[in-house]
């Protein structure tokens, strides 16, 4: 029996199944799995944007309306990220709908509160309410007065406030800029963003409680920093092998689109296309683990891949807004693929890439770590802070 067949149901049973679902893959402890379970995630959904083919947010679905609420209940307890928010802006010719707040993705939630490793004792801030449910979560672990959470915009935190009284949560709930330090000098055991940022905002790290850790969406090769505070001005851990897809962190409510959203992929001129034969298998891009290890040595470029009637992946793609390259997946003699080239030539990149993870034994992304200071300086490392293997932390903001 799904919704759809019987709307009136109660949610309990989705709620239940959903943390059984969530808990299936030993992500969640025996007390997230009750507290997936009892959080009524549809509280803090009522309504959400179904995306369409290419990702960008179409019909909103809406549990108010009978038609929908079977569609709607049976979203809200699956795991999906939904969009909750969205802001039209002018893109090229056209525009666009630039997803500004959305539900996180549930697996994706359990996956941090885990490696949070939070007790019931510990403060903790959360920076992006958004839809205010994982601020629930942490209330329901810890209680209320434990749990601080922060979002750029004032609808939203409003929004969340009186949908966590609804549930019955009283966090106390700020509106601003949370790469900024609170007023009030508060310090916190741990600390979770919900929105990505290239760099470590330093007042994460002075807000910190000596022992504290960050739990944080890096915006580059979907990493996931777990850091522990170490004396006073310094964190330092380990990138999660869990790959993650956080919105970016903006500095203000309407920020316009910064172009790394959506970069333009370059017309193509034919006769400047560079058509050439590599012996780095496209398929090396499926890896996570090189992916993150390309998005150090080129953080700007976006991989993609062409696919014939939507499903055969028929060429592994990288771009950016100035350059652009499609390697076949088929070869056309043993070992050696098809590549073109427009703009510049991003595939030597891949290959300059591809050859030192292979020097360094195919590392899994947790074996990259980041180490960041107060002071502003940090780097990203292989193995071990004093790794002769560093690179300074990829900032795509900062490139052309
Ligand atoms: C993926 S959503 C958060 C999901 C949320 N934790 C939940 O459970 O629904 C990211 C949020 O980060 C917020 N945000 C973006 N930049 C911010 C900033 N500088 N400070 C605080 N919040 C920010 C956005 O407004 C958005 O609501």
């Amino acid at each position: 029996v799904t919704t759809q067949e019987r709307p009136d149901l109660d949610w309990r049973p989705w709620a239940r199944a959903y943390a059984e679902a969530l808990s299936a893959d030993d992500v969640l402890d025996p007390t997230w799995q009750k507290i997936f379970a009892d959080v009524p995630r549809h509280v803090f959904v009522p309504r959400f944007w179904a995306l369409d083919q290419y990702n960008s947010p179409d019909v909103e679905i809406t549990g108010s309306d009978p038609g929908q609420r079977g569609k709607w209940l049976d979203a809200v307890y699956s795991n999906q990220a939904l969009v909750t928010q969205w802001t039209p802006r002018p893109w090229r010719d056209r525009t666009v709908r630039v997803v500004t707040s959305s539900a996180s993705e549930p697996g994706v939630v359990a996956t941090m509160l885990d490696r949070l490793d939070i007790n019931e004792h510990h403060r903790v801030l959360e920076i992006g309410t958004g839809s205010g449910y994982n601020a629930a979560l942490l209330c329901a672990r810890g209680g209320d007065d434990r749990v601080t959470s922060i979002d750029i915009d004032p609808v939203l935190v409003e929004d969340a406030r009186g949908k966590l009284a609804e549930a019955g949560f009283r966090p106390r709930l700020h509106v601003g800029d949370g790469a900024i330090e609170l007023a009030g000098g508060r310090q916190y055991d741990r600390i979770i963003a919900t929105c990505a940022v290239a760099r470590i905002p330093s007042a994460w790290i002075t807000q910190l409680a000596p022992r504290g850790r960050l739990v944080v969406p890096l915006g580059w090769g979907g990493g996931l920093a777990v850091l522990d505070k170490v004396g006073d001005t310094e964190v330092t851990g380990r990138i999660d092998r869990a790959e993650v897809r956080f919105m970016w962190l903006r500095r203000a409510a309407d920020e316009p689109m910064p172009a790394r959203i959506a970069p333009v992929m370059p017309a193509t001129a034919p006769e400047l296309t560079h058509h050439g034969l590599t012996d780095v298998d496209p398929q090396v891009l499926d890896d996570t683990g090189f992916r993150l290890w390309l998005a150090l040595h080129r953080p700007n470029l976006l991989i993609t891949q062409e696919r014939r009637n939507n499903a055969v992946a028929t060429a592994s793609v990288v771009y950016d807004q100035h350059e652009r390259a499609a390697a076949a997946r088929t070869a056309a003699v043993a070992g050696l693929w098809p590549v073109t080239q427009q703009g510049g030539r991003p595939w030597d990149s891949v290959e300059t890439a591809w050859r030192s993870y292979e020097r360094t034994g195919y590392p899994e992304r947790d074996r990259l770590g980041l180490t960041a200071r107060a002071d502003g300086t940090q780097h990203v490392w292989l193995d071990e802070p004093a790794s002769p293997y560093t690179w300074p932390v990829p900032d795509p903001a900062e490139l052309p």
